[in-house]
Formats: structure tokens, C-alpha cells, sequence
């Protein structure tokens, strides 16, 4: 198995740095042999090449089977309007050049943490759904800019047919393999963009007949979703309300700092946490590193079709839950909240039986 590390910025080379101790106990206990290498996206890539996302670091992705990424992101960019260059676009050109137009984001809760939750404990036992975010259109890639000497600005949302069939189809076959229920989120009412995916939505809905398919427009879907998660299974929609609703989800778990995702498509998938660069905490040892060994679990099932090695990656970071062996975002009232490294070494040696 080839892996890149794309720490990134801020928490980011903590908290890969605890995926990788995950994937070495994992391919040490079922045998697989394990190659890295390294490469750098967002603000330390802009500081040591003037890109955000270089040649290099893009050659790295596609010699690789699969990229194991932290975060983009730093705070000298985020109050500066006129930067040229951005963390983010680091990020934006991975997934553009790698052709990553999927991004699937599983809502998973744990039993132990329920009361970290803002809803109330009834709603969110037994909540799991799967997001399927469209990552390489819409309104983050389409004709952006200025006019009137820079007093008006605009973004276009645009979505080819192409686009739409590959995400819609990739959305119904996880439905096929879940509880074969798909909600595809638009604003049909006001967008039309929105109503070409509901149309072609409905164009393929024959050819799934066992999937039952819901249409919800999005400020519905953003109330649904925490008045009853439960109520959902598979959720498509298009870049940017996928943005937006996945970080609602997240909170659902009680801490986001356990969502991971996958994005796939055309080249090397990127399996990464949702959260952000926190750069508040980077150096701390303090972050939680959940998120990525559990997208790590996501690397070994998709990347590399290994069902069993990501269950037992997901297994552990559930049994270290359990144990109360979490860091400061998820320690009970009252108990001492472990590290970073802590958190990652323990799960490594839950994961190699000890
Ligand atoms: C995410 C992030 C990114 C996005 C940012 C960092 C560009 O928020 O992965 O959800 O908006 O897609
Ligand atoms: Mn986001």
C-alpha cells in the first residue's frame, strides 16, 4: 500500500500523525506492507513554494493509492480579503486535480457520548446517515469575480449534466448497499441548478426501484436534520449546502472532532477529518484525533476494499471511547482529558490486542 501524508496545517501533523500509529498496527497485525510518503498542502506548502497546492505535492497524491490528509488552513490568511494566494485553494486544487467529485461523510454516534450532544439523548441514539457531498462543482469552482471597479461580486453556481449523474449515481448505489432510502437536497423552488438535479434525480430514479426517493429542499433539510436525524440514510446534494448541512451534522455526534470522509472519483481518493486546521490548539498535543483514524478506517474500506482492518480500526477508537481515554473536547465533567499522542497510542495498542 502506497500512502501519502498530506498533514497540512495546524493540528493537521498531529492528529495524521495518530491515524499513521493506527495503519501501522493495523497492517502489522494482518500482514500488509505499508509505504509512505510526504508532501505539503495549504499555508506551509505556500510558504515553501508559493503554491498552495504544488507540482509536486500533486505528483505525490497520484503516485500513491491513497492521501491521508489533515488540514488547510492559518490565521495570517483569514483576515486578509486581498490575499492572492490561500491554504484553502491548496485544498481546492487537490480535489479539482484529483478529480474528486464525491465526498461521502458518515453521521456515526456512540452510545457513550450521547449527552455530548446538543439534542437530546432520544434523538440521537441509533442516528446514521451518510452525506453524500458533490465536491468539484457548483458554486466553489464556477466563474467567480469582481466588477464595477470591485463594488460587486459574484459566484456561479453551475452544474453540468455529467456532474449531477456521476454524484447521483454514486448516491443511490450507497443507498443500494444501506437502508435504501435517498433525500436529494435542493432549492428546486428558486435555483435552477437545483431543478436540473431534481430532474435528472428523477431520470434515474426507474433504475433503482428498490431505493425510495425523497426530494427536501435544503432550509428544510438544515431543520430535519436536528428535529429527527434518524429520520435520514442517504443524503446527496450539491457543494456547497453539502458544506454547509455537514458541519450541522457533525454536532449531532456531540463533537466534530469524530467525522471523518472520503473523497473519491477519478484519481487517488483523500480520506480526511472534517474539521479544520484549529490552529488555537496546533502544537498543543490537545486536539482530538478521532476523525482522522477514522478516516483512516475509510482509507482501508474504500481505498483498498479491506472491510475487516477498517472495522478494526473503528472498534478501537470505540473501545478507547468507552474507556474514557478521549481528549479534552470529549473527558466527562470531572475526569482528566488525555493528549492527542495519548488518545493515538492507545487506540495503536487496542488495535494490536493489547
Ligand atoms: C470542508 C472545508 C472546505 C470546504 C474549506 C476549507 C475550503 O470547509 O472540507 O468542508 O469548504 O469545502
Ligand atoms: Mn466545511
Amino acid at each position: 500500500m502506497k500512502i501519502a501524508k498530506l498533514p497540512g496545517d495546524g493540528i493537521g501533523p498531529e492528529v495524521v500523525e495518530q491515524a499513521v500509529k493506527a495503519v501501522n498496527a493495523v497492517c502489522a497485525r494482518f500482514g500488509h506492507e505499508v509505504q509512505y510518503s510526504f508532501a505539503k498542502v495549504g499555508a506551509c506548502a505556500i510558504d515553501e513554494f508559493g503554491d498552495a497546492f504544488p507540482e509536486s505535492t500533486f505528483r505525490a497524491c497520484m503516485d500513491s493509492d491513497a492521501v491521508l490528509f489533515g488540514a488547510v488552513g492559518d490565521p495570517r490568511f483569514d483576515n486578509d480579503p486581498t490575499a492572492k494566494v490561500r491554504p484553502e485553494q491548496g485544498l481546492l486544487a487537490m480535489r479539482k486535480k484529483l478529480g474528486l467529485y464525491a465526498n461521502l461523510r458518515p453521521i456515526e454516534t456512540f452510545a457513550s457520548l450521547v449527552d455530548k450532544s446538543p439534542l437530546k439523548a432520544e434523538l440521537v441514539n441509533g442516528a446514521d446517515f451518510l452525506c453524500v457531498r458533490e465536491l468539484t462543482g457548483g458554486m466553489y469552482f464556477g466563474e467567480k469575480g469582481r466588477l464595477d471597479g470591485g463594488d460587486t461580486a459574484f459566484d456561479t453556481n453551475i452544474y453540468h449534466r455529467y456532474e449531477v449523474e456521476r454524484i447521483l449515481k454514486a448516491a443511490f448505489g450507497y443507498a443500494m448497499q444501506r437502508r435504501k432510502k435517498l433525500t436529494v437536497v435542493d432549492k428546486a423552488n428558486v435555483l435552477e441548478s437545483s431543478r436540473l438535479w431534481r430532474q435528472i434525480a428523477q431520470e434515474m430514479e426507474p433504475q433503482y426501484p428498490e431505493v425510495e426517493v425523497e426530494y427536501m429542499y435544503v432550509d428544510n433539510a438544515a431543520m430535519q436534520m436536528i428535529r429527527c436525524p434518524k429520520w435520514f440514510d442517504v443524503i446527496v446534494t450539491e457543494n456547497t449546502f453539502g458544506d454547509i448541512l455537514t458541519d450541522e451534522a457533525s454536532c449531532i455526534t456531540g463533537s466534530m472532532g469524530l467525522l471523518a470522509s472520503a473523497s473519491i472519483g477519478e484519481h487517488t481518493g483523500v480520506y480526511e477529518p472534517i474539521h479544520g486546521s484549529y490552529p488555537q490548539a496546533a502544537g498543543k498535543n490537545i486536539a482530538n484525533p478521532l476523525a482522522t483514524i477514522l478516516s483512516a478506517a475509510m482509507m482501508f474500506e474504500y481505498a483498498f476494499g479491506l472491510m475487516e482492518e477498517g472495522a478494526v480500526i473503528r472498534k478501537a477508537v470505540a473501545a478507547s471511547i468507552e474507556e474514557g481515554f478521549v481528549t479534552e473536547d470529549l473527558a466527562p465533567v470531572g475526569t482528566p482529558a488525555r493528549s492527542t499522542s495519548e488518545v493515538g497510542d492507545r487506540v495503536a495498542e487496542i488495535i494490536s490486542g493489547i
